[in-house]
């Protein structure tokens, strides 16, 4: 196993931990605690942001489960647990789910037990690995013992693709992950949009987001080609959507467009 201690930058932001911090968890250094606070005082809403899409995970993830009779989820860019993670939401309705969880930030890894906790009847684990090198994912001897790659399982990509700046790379990240699933599974999506947000917003995001910032690379992508990643499957109803507003609850108050600023999806594997 990795020497966590050797490859833990925390004089840097990082994703995992900035998120974590915006969610309200203790898993966080100063320099994320800064980034964080940095971002937020430009961008109000980013706390607000980062809970919606929180819960459009477990909505979709609930959907999955519950109506579209899924039984193993590939999590990758699964963040630090937090309540309600893909493994308690799956198995908390079919207890048999098998979640394989992917990460490359050292922090995840070494808090990896608490994503490891299934039910007796299902199956958990963990790789530490990187999106942008998915056979290290699709080659690991984990993926075997906790996946069947001949029965259908659901890809989820939420709020990581925006850290993969190639527009061509990320979508061939997408195919080559989708390519070796077999008919039937689905992908989950979500992703910072910049057509959902004012031009004022735009500009900041644009800014802190650049090449050498504390803060980024980052790159938001406006919807055309957020559909992209679909482009090979059936878009599941409501289609593309804004976070929010992806079969919300009934009772739910739906924050503006702007200010969430991310687009979500789940799409199905038709052939
Ligand atoms: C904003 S968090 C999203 C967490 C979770 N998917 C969610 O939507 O709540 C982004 C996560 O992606 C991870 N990540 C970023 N780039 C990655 C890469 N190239 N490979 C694997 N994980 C990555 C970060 O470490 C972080 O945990």
């Amino acid at each position: 196993m990795t020497d966590v201690t050797a490859v833990l930058d925390t004089g840097r932001a990082h994703s995992a931990r900035r998120y974590d911090y915006w969610l309200g968890g203790k898993d966080n250094f100063q320099a994320d605690r800064d980034s964080g606070d940095a971002i937020a005082s430009a961008i109000p809403w980013i706390r607000d942001a980062a809970r919606e899409n929180r819960w459009f995970l477990q909505r979709t993830v609930r959907f999955l489960a519950r109506d579209a009779g899924i039984r193993q989820f590939l999590d990758i860019g699964t963040g630090l647990p937090t309540a309600d993670n893909t493994h308690q939401v799956a198995q908390g309705i079919a207890p048999e789910s098998g979640i394989l969880y992917v990460d490359n930030d050292p922090i995840v890894l070494t808090h990896a037990r608490a994503l490891l906790t299934s039910t007796a009847e299902g199956r958990t684990g963990y790789i530490d690995a990187d999106l942008r090198d998915p056979s290290t994912i699709l080659d690991a001897a984990e993926l075997r013992k906790i996946l069947d790659l001949g029965q259908p399982v659901a890809l989820l990509l939420l709020a990581v693709l925006h850290f993969l700046p190639n527009d061509e790379h990320a979508l061939d990240v997408v195919q080559g992950l989708l390519d070796a699933l077999p008919t039937g599974s689905y992908l989950v999506l979500s992703h910072a949009a910049s057509d959902l947000l004012t031009p004022a917003d735009q500009e900041k995001v644009a800014v802190m987001s650049a090449p050498g910032s504390p803060h980024g690379p980052f790159r938001m992508r406006p919807r055309d080609q957020i559909e992209r990643f679909a482009a090979t499957l059936e878009l599941i109803d409501p289609g593309l959507v804004p976070v929010q507003r992806w079969r919300p609850d009934p009772n739910a108050e739906l924050r503006p467009d702007n200010e969430v600023g991310m687009y979500g999806f789940v799409a199905r594997k038709a052939n």
